[in-house]
């Protein structure tokens, strides 16, 4: 047991795949994992425990933002061994090229700072997702006839932006989204030695402002689960 994490030693899975919302952990575990348990309900930050295809899994909520989800990251990956480390999450497209429904798979997430940025002073770290659950992922997605970019996103610190001249720069240098977590969770997991990638659903568009309708949700959500899950265990 953590601060944050109330599951007990050997409750936690190798691979933990982590939504932003702990009610969409839950979501996923009834939905993908057989013989799901909780295993986690401090402040309510859902985090359930089952097999797919007879591997174990966690899908562990990580809260909305970078502060959060460290908080997390650090906890599974330094007290309970986690060794691969999936966000599955939405993201606001920023490029005519993608459109709402999309998959964004982030090889690279830019950002003003990050809970690591501490660490390197006056260097740009820039974190990248491991290439191994990467080029699974993108392979998955070809495999189910899911659209898929592999690019750069943007990991911000603010959902009500106050600066949309950053955004513009970052949708003229070829930023594909924007969401809240990745940069963090790949600088914990390189700094660990661990694999990580965000597999995001396009929820909204920041040129065109149309937004992913309630009803066509559920197979989104579903189509990145399943992506992820075929790319930790690729
Ligand atoms: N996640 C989904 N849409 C987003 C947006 N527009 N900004 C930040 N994070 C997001």
């Amino acid at each position: 047991m953590t601060i944050h994490i109330g599951a007990a030693p050997g409750e936690i899975a190798e691979t933990v795949l982590m939504p932003g919302d702990p009610y969409r952990a839950k979501w996923a575990a009834d939905r993908f994992l057989d013989d799901p348990v909780c295993v986690n309900e401090v402040r309510g930050m859902l985090g359930f425990t089952g097999t797919w295809r007879g591997q174990r899994v966690t899908i562990q909520g990580s809260g909305m933002g970078m502060p959060s989800l460290s908080i997390y990251a650090n906890e599974l990956i330094r007290d309970y061994g986690a060794r691969t480390l999936i966000r599955i999450g939405s993201a606001g497209a920023m490029q005519d090229s993608v459109n709402v429904r999309d998959v964004i798979l982030a090889m690279t997430a830019s950002s003003v700072s990050t809970p690591s940025r501490g660490i390197f002073r006056d260097l740009n770290f820039a974190p990248c997702a491991d290439w191994s659950l990467l080029s699974a992922a993108a392979a998955a997605a070809e495999t189910k006839g899911v659209t898929a970019h592999v690019g750069g996103i943007y990991s911000s610190d603010v959902f009500y932006d106050e600066r949309p001249d950053l955004n513009e720069q970052l949708t003229r240098h070829g930023v594909l989204a924007v969401e809240m977590e990745a940069a963090e969770l790949y600088s914990v997991a390189a700094r660990h030695g661990r694999r990580a990638l965000a597999v995001l659903t396009v929820s909204d568009h920041l040129l065109t402002g149309e937004a992913l309708p309630s009803a066509d949700r559920e197979t989104s959500f579903s189509d990145m689960v399943e992506i992820a899950l075929e790319a930790a265990f690729a």
